[in-house]
């Protein structure tokens, strides 16, 4: 019987195992309970997944924010891009920027971000070239959104759309000039602190 290298055995488990996140992630229908497709949260990344409704709704805000032909970037909020995917629209484009390597399964749509190096990005993520930022960093410091600050202004054509403690809400209107919006956005698992979205453009978050 002819037998595969050990080199080449371990390639194939490896593409086997990168096929079956692929699968699920392309089957997935939503969001279950603190995971979406087979991407579970990793609370040392600080992951903490938006319910389903939440998801769709921070979706379609972006992509009628973006208008026709619009490119949305999603920087560290992995399910709003999934949701995108899941709306099979044509006539908007989203791009991932996370530090979970998972989510490198989206291919060409999937940018590594460490928002400690906030513009060590590729050259071919040019400088404001998304019509709307969609962000949600993974810590509630200055520090943590002061850097991930540096990187929606260089990304974005002017909008942005931040999703994060109401206790930043005065850091975010200094260094983003965003403003609370009234709708509350909710997570698969209940946090200690509560969560808002803040945006610098007349919102559809707003009723
Ligand atoms: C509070 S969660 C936001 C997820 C969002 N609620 C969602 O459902 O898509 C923070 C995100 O930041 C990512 N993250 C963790 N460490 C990071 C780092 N050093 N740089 C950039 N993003 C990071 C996590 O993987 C996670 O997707």
């Amino acid at each position: 019987m002819p037998q595969l290298s050990s080199h080449a055995l371990a390639a194939l488990h490896e593409f086997y195992a990168e096929q079956q996140v692929k699968n699920t992630l392309s089957t997935s229908h939503g969001l279950t309970n603190q995971s979406f497709g087979s991407v579970e949260e990793d609370w040392q990344l600080s992951q903490f997944w938006y319910t389903e409704e939440t998801a769709l709704k921070l979706a379609e805000e972006a992509i009628a924010a973006a208008g026709k032909g619009g490119r949305i970037a999603c920087l560290s909020s992995p399910s709003v891009y999934q949701k995108l995917k899941d709306l099979k629209r044509e006539d908007c484009s989203a791009c991932l920027l996370e530090y979970d390597k998972r989510f490198s399964v989206h291919g060409d749509d999937f940018v590594f971000y460490d928002y400690n190096y906030p513009l060590d990005l590729p050259k071919n993520v040019e400088a404001n070239s998304f019509d709307i930022v969609v962000a949600d960093p993974p810590y509630l410091s200055n520090e943590c959104l002061g850097k991930t600050a540096e990187t929606i202004k260089y990304l974005t054509k002017g909008k942005i759309l931040l999703c994060t403690g109401a206790v930043m809400e005065d850091a975010a209107a200094s260094i983003l000039g965003v403003k609370m919006c009234q709708f509350i956005p909710q997570h698969t698992r209940h946090l200690a602190n509560e969560f808002r979205c803040y945006a610098n453009y007349d919102c559809g978050l707003d009723p």
